[in-house]
Parts: structure tokens; sequence; C-alpha cells
């Protein structure tokens, strides 16, 4: 095992056992590219400022450089008994320039180098996150277009309410998906300030350019105390609670596409590609997908928590539990990722069984809000007009009957106010066409829908 770069102060090499122990290197080494851009915008600044020699500063860009294009090339492994990515990295370059190499971390602290890193390396991830998404929502805003007179039957408390379209609840998710890319652009707004010059966490005594640094990795300022500056992971907790709520949204959808997809509903299938079988029962065709996504929700909530009992109590400044930040916040945007990019030609690829939605919405009495309403539109306070519904709908129950079905005698025995046309007021296309209420489900309303969808994804 190399020796440490701390070496001096001991009179020991570090115990194998806590070495693996304190190790970050396998789940922070994913960092490399991030903590290499960081290092030459050290570099570039310390040369620049007069710290080191241009020279110096330009040969250990150089030197940088090649480091990064022989791990991206596989030429040179991360060895893992090193401690962590900034010192595997440091290591190197000295063993590649000798003491120049050594001249690097002046006026800078791993502190200040991670922190650094996590947000360069989570501002890709976002940006990454942000065009699945958007990709999500344009393909449910396509569907959408394609069902805005696909009526099926509507649900408060797994009941069978009023009727929608699929097209109308396509758009619920569409706007829900609008919102987590307005959350996810925010937390990379609020996150794009830079720590580098924090130093350990009292800055330092050299006559350093924060600007600068900032400025050449795409930060919009540096940050403005450096005790916050290395301490602050609330980045980590914002993002994996937009995160939590992009699996909330996929696992809300994610279990209504199970239960459509069962013979109690049978509403859509899912193509044979995006299905699994039985070891046993050979009729099975199972959800598996949206059924693990269901069950990620509940991981990526986890390393919530993980985030949030990690820092609770946390003096300032550093402290050595922040290493497990990364793991966390790296699991939670792995699954989001895996989430969304499994979910997308899953859903574009379901055959939609419009006649089984149709054949839904008939059943279970969800025009009978429609109903009372037209007694309403007649001159009749609504609560009467509710009461008499509801007497109708239970004859109906009793005679085997639906309102449709329900002989015109039997509505003027309630009230005189009921004429022929109460069978078109009913009529599922009439009960849909007529919820045309901002917001509502009338195809002309979630066409609306749809052009306000367009222009918040730019399509
Ligand atoms: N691997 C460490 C982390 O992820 C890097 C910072 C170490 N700093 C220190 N003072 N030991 O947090």
């Amino acid at each position: 095992m190399a020796d440490m770069m701390w070496a001096g102060r001991f009179s020991k090499k570090i115990d194998d056992t806590v070495n693996a122990f304190n190790s970050s290197i396998a789940f922070d080494g994913r960092m490399y590219r991030h903590d290499i851009q960081g290092s030459i915008a050290h570099a570039t600044m310390l040369g620049d400022c007069g710290i080191i020699t241009k020279e110096d500063s330009l040969q250990i860009i150089d030197g940088l450089k090649g480091i990064l294009s022989d791990i991206d090339s596989g030429k040179l492994e991360l060895d893992p008994s090193a401690e962590d990515i900034h010192m595997f990295i440091e290591a190197e370059l000295t063993k590649r320039l000798g003491d120049v190499g050594k001249r690097l971390h002046t006026s800078r602290s791993r502190n200040d180098q991670v922190a650094v890193d996590i947000r360069l390396y989570l501002r890709d991830e976002i940006q990454e996150i942000h065009d699945l998404v958007k990709k999500l929502a344009v393909t449910l805003v396509n569907m959408a277009e394609q069902h805005t007179e696909t009526i099926m039957p509507g649900y408060t408390h797994l009941q069978r309410a009023q009727p929608v379209t699929f097209a109308h609840h396509l758009m619920a998710y569409v706007f829900m998906f609008l919102r987590d890319l307005e959350r996810l652009q925010d937390v990379s707004k609020r996150m794009n300030y830079c720590p580098l010059g924090s130093g350990a966490l009292a800055g330092t005594t050299y006559c350093t350019n924060r600007k600068q640094t900032a400025e050449l990795l795409g930060f919009t300022a540096p940050m403005a105390n450096s005790l916050d500056g290395v301490s602050d992971r609330d980045f980590c907790v914002e993002l994996n609670c937009a995160l939590s709520l992009i699996m909330t949204h996929l696992s809300r959808f994610s279990e209504e596409i199970i239960m459509w997809c069962s013979w109690e509903f049978k509403f859509v299938e899912l193509d044979d590609a995006f299905a699994t079988g039985s070891s046993i029962m050979p009729q099975k065709k199972n959800p598996d997908i949206t059924e693990l996504i269901r069950g990620k929700t509940g991981r990526v909530n986890g390393d919530l928590i993980t985030l949030l009992s990690m820092l609770k109590g946390l003096p300032l400044a550093y402290n050595k539990d922040m290493q497990e930040d990364k793991e966390a916040i790296f699991d939670a945007v792995d699954n989001v990722k895996l989430c969304v990019k499994t979910f997308i030609p899953m859903i574009s690829t379901m055959k939609v069984l419009k006649e089984n939605m149709r054949n839904a919405a008939a059943r279970g009495f969800i025009n009978a809000t429609d109903c009372a309403d037209y007694l309403v539109k007649k001159g009749m306070p609504f609560r009467d007009a509710y009461k008499i519904t509801g007497t109708l709908v239970a004859q109906c129950i009793e005679k085997g009957l639906t309102l449709e079905t329900l002989p015109l005698d039997d509505y003027k025995a309630m009230t005189e106010l009921f004429d022929n046309d109460v069978y078109q007021a009913i009529n599922l296309e009439t009960c849909v066409r007529e919820r045309k209420s901002e917001g509502g489900p009338s195809p002309e309303a979630v066409k609306v829908q749809i052009e306000i969808a367009k222009k918040s994804l730019d399509i």
C-alpha cells in the first residue's frame, strides 16, 4: 500500500482495515473528470496569481490532462487502496511530474476540493435527468394528442366517479413532470456557487482569485463564506427531494399501470418486450418494470433520509460523516435515471384498450352528477336534484339497469322536469364534451392543456 500523503505526522502505517473503512475511492472514483476539471481551474488560478510559476502551472495542467485521457481510455486504473479520488489523482500527478506535482495542492484542501467536485458532478447529472424527464413529458403529450376522445372513468377513492379521457389523465402527469423540471432547474441554480478557495475551512493566506476559478468552472460566483463553503450539503438534500418527487410521480403512475394491466381493469396491455413471465404460471404477463419503479421509490426516499440524518447535528465545518453524502445522492441519481429511461419506451409501446375503458365508463353511474345537473339546468336547486338522482341510482341498482336504460316513466315519477332529452344529457360523450371548464376533460379543454405543456416544453 502506498504511503499516505499525510504520513509526516504519523509513526505507523495505517491499519489495512481502517484504510478500507476510510477509503471512498470505490464510490467517489466516478468523479475523476470533475476532480481534474476543478484542479485544472485551481492550477490556472495559482499560475495567474503568481502563487506558483506559470511553467509549473502549465506542466500541472498538462499532467492532469494526461491523467484524464489515461483514465478515460482505461490505460490508468483507479487504485482501490487509495484513500479517495482526490488523493489518487494528486499522487499520480506527482508520480508523473515529480516535485512540480506537489505544488498543485497549494492553498487548497480536500474539503473545498470535494465540495466543488460534487457540485460539478451533480450539475451534469441534473442536466441529464432534466433531459430525460423532458423526454418523458414530450412522450406523454404526444400520447395525449391521440386520446382526447378516449373516454375512461375518473376515480375518487378508487370508485368510479365522473368521466374523463385518457388524454386528460395523461396530461395530469405531464403537469407533475413539468413541475419536476422546474424544481431541477431551481436546485441547479441555487447549487451553482463555487466553494473552491474556502480551503480547509478558514480560507487562505495566499492572494487567490476566487472569482477566476468560479468563472472557469462555470459557477455564478464564489460562495460568500468559507465555513459554509466546505460544510454545505443542502444542494444534495434539495436534489434528493426533487428526485423523490419525480419518483413519487412515477410511482403513482406505475401503480395505475399495474392496475390497468390486471384482468379486473384491462385498460392497457404492455408490449411483450416490456413485460415478464412467471416461472410456473404459463398464462402470466407481469408488469415488473412498474413494480420495480414503485419499489425503487422507497429506496430514493431512503437516500433522502440518509442525507438529512447524516447532516443533522453536524458541527461546522467539515466532518468525515459528510463522506456518506455521495453514496446516497449517487444512488438516488442512478436510480431515477434508470427508472425514467425504462419507463419511456414502456409507456410509449403500451397498447391502450379504448373499448375496455369505454365499457368501464359505462358502468358505475359516472353520469349521475350530469343527471343532477340536468335538473339544475331546468331550475331545481342542486341539493334536491342530487337527492332525486340518488334515488334513481338506487332504483337502477335494484332493477339491474343503468341511468341510460331506465324508462322515462321512472324518471317522470320523480319529477315532471324530466323529459326525453335526459338521455342525451347523460350520454357519456355529452358528459365529457360538456366538461369544458378550464382544466377539465372535454377534448376542447384538454387541447388547451396540451398547448400549455407544449409551450413550456418548447415543442
Ligand atoms: N473523501 C472525503 C469526502 O468524501 C474527501 C474530503 C476529506 N477531507 C478530510 N479532511 N479528511 O468527504
